[in-house]
């Protein structure tokens, strides 16, 4: 039997403390950040969304999947319909926080309880944002090729935190080689080999791959004393009726190079599993469901990994990433950007921007580019 972890998940450690940020900024230097895990609570999921094969946004779970357990032997092709049934979203449009936005004004009874003159429909959260802005800030501390930029306003007390693209994800963007280009398919074509769009289908590896169609789900949850909404893509979610409520049933998909050497497995525990581990601790999605490919692009065989578990898995490894370094550093940098963004306007942004080695910095923009509140979304929150 395993010994308890001392970074419990979703149950409080002891007395918040933090680091004295030096005048320039915050430091991501990983020693900083070895203290007791920070309070996160259980993630809720208070609603969800679906886009559409045209990036529509609907307020409901059309887009859900549902997971179909491969047999033991899997011969998965992911090459297959690259060329001929794949459509591809566009990643030029960048479409900032506007979804969740748009959830918020449909659900917006569920949110704001404090329905006053002086603060007519405030929201009930510190913070706004997608999932996988804080996946990035959560393996900040031992990234070293990747750096951000976090666009941040306040608006009626509550923070919004929307990426903003770096120069060089632009580039990269902008220049990847093909065989990168069809790899990056791979991770979808193994979502269309293990999902079925409802509980008594099977999958059809026949069909389109459109990356535009997409499932979100919802959560609140509070790290420390920062109250969190954000969203999240969900893969699909385990087809038992009888299966637990949301977020607890969804499962995570992935892919990764088959396992040959100790050094790859010593690689897929340090890089890998950290930012699988990020991804889902997040929401609260308890299980990563990986399907390991050869040279060729074929899926050999298929492996579930518990959230829970990773930390242990990982034990063995030297010098490793640590669970409770990743969410004080990102409890750090949500405090840090509380104190940082004083004024609440919507046309204000406080530009958080890191790159690896150096300390987090910012500079402030007035009606400038970066600005990303949309109108209909201040109007509407105002009104
Ligand atoms: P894999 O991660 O299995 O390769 P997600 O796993 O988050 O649901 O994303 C689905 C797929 O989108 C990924 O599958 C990968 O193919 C592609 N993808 C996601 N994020 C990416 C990124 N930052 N760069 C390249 N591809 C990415
Ligand atoms: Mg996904
Ligand atoms: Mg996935």
């Amino acid at each position: 039997k395993h010994s308890r972890p001392n970074h419990h998940p979703y149950k409080s450690g002891t007395t918040p403390r933090q680091n004295p940020p030096s005048s320039q900024g915050l430091s991501t230097r990983r020693e900083l950040y070895e203290r007791d895990f920070p309070v996160y609570k259980q993630p809720v999921e208070v609603g969800c969304f679906s886009l559409d094969s045209e990036r529509r946004f609907f307020n409901d779970s059309r887009q859900m999947r549902y997971y179909v357990e491969p047999d033991r032997n899997p011969n998965f092709d992911l090459r297959d319909g690259y060329k001929d049934r794949f459509i591809k979203r566009d990643d030029r449009v960048k479409e900032k926080l506007d979804h969740i936005l748009r959830w918020i004004l449909a659900n917006r009874s569920k949110l704001s309880s404090r329905v006053t003159t002086a603060s007519p429909r405030a929201l009930d959260v510190d913070i706004v944002t997608w999932r996988g802005h804080l996946t990035k800030l959560l393996t900040s501390p031992y990234e070293t090729r990747e750096g951000w930029l976090l666009a941040v306003t306040r608006f009626r007390g509550t923070l919004y935190i929307s990426e903003v693209e770096t120069e060089a994800a632009r580039r990269d963007r902008e220049n990847r080689e093909e065989r990168h280009e069809e790899m990056m398919y791979w991770g979808y074509k193994f979502e269309q080999y293990t999902c079925a769009d409802n509980a008594h289908s099977v999958p059809d590896p026949g069909g389109v791959v459109n990356t535009n169609e997409a499932f979100c789900t919802v959560v609140q949850t509070r790290l420390a004393d920062h109250r969190l909404l954000f969203s999240g893509e969900v893969d699909c979610r385990d087809k038992d009726p009888n299966a637990p409520a949301p977020p607890a049933c969804y499962i995570e998909l992935k892919t990764s190079a088959e396992i040959c050497t100790p050094k790859q497995r010593s690689n897929f525990h340090r890089f890998k599993l950290l930012k699988w581990w990020a991804q889902s601790f997040l929401p609260g999605v308890p299980r990563v469901v990986a399907g390991f490919r050869d040279h060729e692009g074929v899926v050999v065989t298929v492996d579930t990994f518990p959230i829970s578990k990773m930390s242990h898995l990982i034990k063995n490894e030297h010098n490793c990433w640590k669970p409770t370094v990743c969410m004080n550093f990102c409890c750090d940098f949500l405090s840090f950007v509380k104190r940082i963004a004083a004024e609440d306007n919507p046309s204000v942004v406080y530009l958080f921007s890191w790159e690896p080695h150096r300390d987090v910095t910012y500079s402030v923009h007035r009606d400038s580019q970066y600005s990303f509140l949309p109108h209909w979304y201040v109007e509407e929150m105002t009104s």
